[in-house]
């Protein structure tokens, strides 16, 4: 999974960078309580060099837009608690898969934008990538001032066992959790969960200093028995596919997204039981399927909308679905997606969910 598992590289008409509008929205959403977060974190550290890791920063503007809301956020805590600017280091992390090339060949243009704005004010900035999983050990012990992480926590290490390890596919005709998954397959997605998000604490745990801050957004549920996922709509697509033999049936029944969005209940039972982090602030917001794609542009209609988020899905899930089902079927799957997307959207209830999740690393 974690060699598969990556964002459309490059800037061109299908890239992530070029299509990242909602995860640009939702960072932008989550601005003041980054805020809050640096403003609490100066009250208790005042290190020379503050280290700042930004965890699953994949490629294009939105890695470089948390770079600097980081540093707007750092610079107007400085100034209310009357303070010298840090030295800053950023540490931009992804999986190995990730086009690194890409956010490397902004970085000068990025850097002189930032001197050009903020002139003598800035501190150095010194910028790296790091390569690797979340879910495991990335920097050395006590290492790290301020963690962020967006969008990216959803993705899990890997697909639950125990769906491929029966004889019989445990979640027959689905591509992650859906309405039809048994009590079976949500087990077996929250565990892996549970798993995979305590390494992650863990790990952590190690790396940020005592009083750190920790900020991570992700995609989360309401219920747990209630799957409101836009994937699951990528499944029915598929589903019809195979119904007219353009995948095989058990391509799609061996298939499963490692992908779980957690309620608030289920993130905070896992931060109590792991224990290296108090839980200062968890919230869950909710915005429509394509209300980012309408805010940015009111004039546009409902195809045009369905176009975009057809994109937009396609930018992220392209390479982890073409590892399975092929290249060839990517431009009919999701003409499909934008086809339907708002036939299904007038019958269900659709909402991406997000939760917001702040911690401090217990002293
Ligand atoms: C939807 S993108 C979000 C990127 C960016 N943070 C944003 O908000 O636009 C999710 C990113 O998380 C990365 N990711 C997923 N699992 C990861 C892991 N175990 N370790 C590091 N990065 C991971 C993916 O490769 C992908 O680039």
């Amino acid at each position: 999974m974690e060699e598969i598992l990556h964002m459309n590289g490059g800037v061109g008409e299908t890239s992530y960078a070029t299509n990242s509008l909602l995860q640009r929205t939702v960072i932008s959403m989550v601005k003041p309580i980054l805020e809050e977060s640096i403003l609490e974190l100066y009250g208790t550290l005042l290190p020379e060099c503050l280290n700042v890791a930004d965890l699953g920063c994949s490629t294009g503007p939105n890695t470089l837009l948390v770079i600097s809301e980081i540093l707007e956020s750092i610079e107007a805590a400085s100034q209310k608690s009357n303070l010298k600017l840090p030295l800053f280091q950023v540490f931009l992390n992804d999986l190995p898969g990730n086009d690194f090339n890409t956010v490397f060949r902004s970085l000068p243009g990025f850097c002189k934008k930032l001197e050009e704005e903020r002139g003598s004010k800035l501190e150095p900035c010194f910028i790296a990538g790091v390569p690797g999983s979340f879910y495991g050990r990335l920097f050395h012990n006590k290492s790290l001032h301020f963690v962020h992480s967006s969008y990216a926590l959803m993705w899990l290490s890997e697909p639950p066992k125990a769906l491929v390890i029966k004889p019989e596919a445990l979640n027959k005709g689905n591509i992650c959790i859906a309405k039809t998954s048994t009590p079976a397959v949500f087990k077996a997605y929250y565990e892996q969960f549970n798993r995979d998000f305590s390494m992650f604490l863990k790990s952590r745990g190690e790396e940020v200093v005592p009083g750190g801050r920790m900020m991570l957004t992700t995609m989360g549920n309401l219920r747990s028995d209630d799957p409101l996922t836009i994937w699951e709509f990528v499944g029915l697509k598929l589903n019809d596919m195979v119904l007219e033999g353009l995948i095989e049936e058990k391509s799609l029944d061996s298939f499963n997204l490692s992908y779980y969005a957690p309620t608030a209940e289920e993130v905070k039972k896992v931060i109590e039981d792991e224990g290296s982090f108090t839980l200062e602030r968890l919230e869950t917001f909710m915005v429509d399927w394509d209300t980012y794609i309408s805010k940015a542009d009111c004039s546009l209609d409902t195809e045009e909308r369905a176009a975009i988020l057809a994109t937009d899905m396609r930018a992220v899930g392209e390479p982890i679905l073409s590892s399975q089902f092929g290249e060839s079927i990517m431009d009919d799957l999701f003409m499909r997606f934008k086809r339907d997307v708002f036939g299904y959207m007038e019958a269900h209830e659709c909402k991406f969910i997000n939760l917001v999740i702040s911690l401090t690393r217990k002293t």
